[in-house]
């Protein structure tokens, strides 16, 4: 992370990440579960596209104890940034690599018996912290069936040196909304499974089932460890969690730029590829760097975006590292441009982008590319600033 006079970047479209909120949004969480469930940060997908290293800090100082990731290069990487707490690996990882996951103390997802033999036959001697997981309802990953049940235990038991069972999880497909129909089945279906496992000689110290949605709306049910990710980055994980939402949640990421051109057009003047928009009386043009390149999709053509205090109109198609809007009147160059966040008594949520996308908010700071630099705050002043396009890790 750079400071102050080593910052280094050169352009004006940044996602400002509020780390005062992410340490609110885990402390009402923390509070909120209680002391027999603990908070697992989930810094997957550079933490939901708010900068891993940063916000694994941030939650951790908050009261979570234990990170999540999805793959082993995100883990080898916040050890890399000198993250030294328990980690976990949820996804998938390619046997013939546990011996470097063991190396810096990561724990794997485990639930194949064949990724068993071969992870332990890859070992030669070294133990390797591992999450059994069960297919409950996504039929995604996990043990689903019982010869599959049967298969890994006995693998396991072969390799009983080679593992140390430090965990166990399922996930709930539809801990989100009011009919908890499968949820409950779920949940009933993993206790079956942990009892499987003890009555074969496994107790896992650690067991983990809800998402930010189960323990946000039903923490008494919640086992030893909540896998906390959309909420922690201050958004709900549906519309029913958010009418419902048993504490606020402050939204963390803003995304900003400022104007770097502005044109006057007449009538029957065109913007932007395919000439898509033409104006009908003379009006203002101003040019926002920032296009799909940065994450700002070509489906954002007519959504709007804050211009100093007003609402401006995106006008023509999105291009890959522009876009435009309509303004009323000739404004500065420079002019604040908030396409996320709030600005000039306006405000434009991560749901609003997504709503108007199609799609769910969970995807808007995930598509966030590289090439948009992540500025860090506390107490609404810079503390870092993480530019991936010029080397920053
Ligand atoms: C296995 C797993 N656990 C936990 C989470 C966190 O879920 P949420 O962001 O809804 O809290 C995810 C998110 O996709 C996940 O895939």
């Amino acid at each position: 992370m750079k400071h102050s006079n080593e910052q280094r970047m050169y352009r004006q479209t940044r996602a400002e990440v509020n780390l005062d909120a992410i340490e609110a949004n885990v402390s009402r969480m923390v509070r909120h579960l209680g002391d027999q469930t603990k908070v697992m940060a989930v810094v997957k997908a550079n933490a939901y596209g708010h900068g891993d290293v940063e916000v694994a800090q941030t939650a951790l100082k908050a009261g979570a104890d234990h990170l999540a990731v999805a793959t082993l290069d995100e883990a080898v990487s916040l050890r890399e940034k000198g993250i030294q707490a328990p980690l976990v690996v949820l996804g998938w990882t390619p046997p013939n690599f546990v011996s470097i996951a063991v190396d810096l103390d990561i724990a794997l997802t485990a639930f194949q018996a064949d990724w068993i033999e071969a992870a332990g036959a890859s070992l030669e001697g070294k133990t390797c912290k591992l999450h059994i997981k069960f297919d409950t309802g996504m039929s995604r990953l996990g043990i689903r069936t019982s010869d599959e049940f049967h298969a890994f235990v006995k693998a396991l038991h072969t390799w009983s040196s080679s593992f140390d069972i430090e965990g166990c999880f399922t996930h709930f497909a539809a801990a989100d909304q009011a009919d908890t129909r499968l949820l409950d089945q779920q949940k009933q279906q993993f206790e079956q499974r942990l009892a499987q496992l003890e009555k074969a000689g496994i107790t896992p110290r650690l067991v983990h089932s809800e998402n930010s949605a189960a323990g946000m709306m039903a923490p008494e049910r919640a086992v030893t460890y909540c896998r906390y990710g959309i909420a922690m980055y201050g958004l709900a994980p549906s519309k029913w969690v958010l009418d419902n939402s048993p504490f606020p949640l402050e939204p963390a990421l803003a995304l900003r730029t400022n104007v770097v051109a502005v044109r006057k057009i007449s009538a029957g003047d065109t913007v932007g590829y395919g000439a898509e928009y033409m104006a009908e009386k003379e009006e203002y043009i101003a040019t926002l760097p920032i296009g799909y390149a940065d994450g700002w999709l070509r489906h954002m053509k007519g959504f709007y975006v804050i211009v100093d205090d007003q609402k401006a109109p995106i006008v023509g198609r999105v291009c890959m590292d522009q876009c435009m809007v309509a303004v009323p009147e000739k404004i500065d160059i420079g002019t604040d441009v908030t396409l996320i966040g709030n600005q000039g008594g306006h405000s434009i949520t991560a749901d609003d982008v997504a709503n108007y996308a199609g799609t769910i908010n969970y995807e808007i700071p995930c598509l966030l590319s590289l090439r948009v630099p992540r500025i860090f705050l506390r107490n609404k002043r810079i503390i870092g600033i993480r530019n991936k396009v010029l080397g920053d890790k």
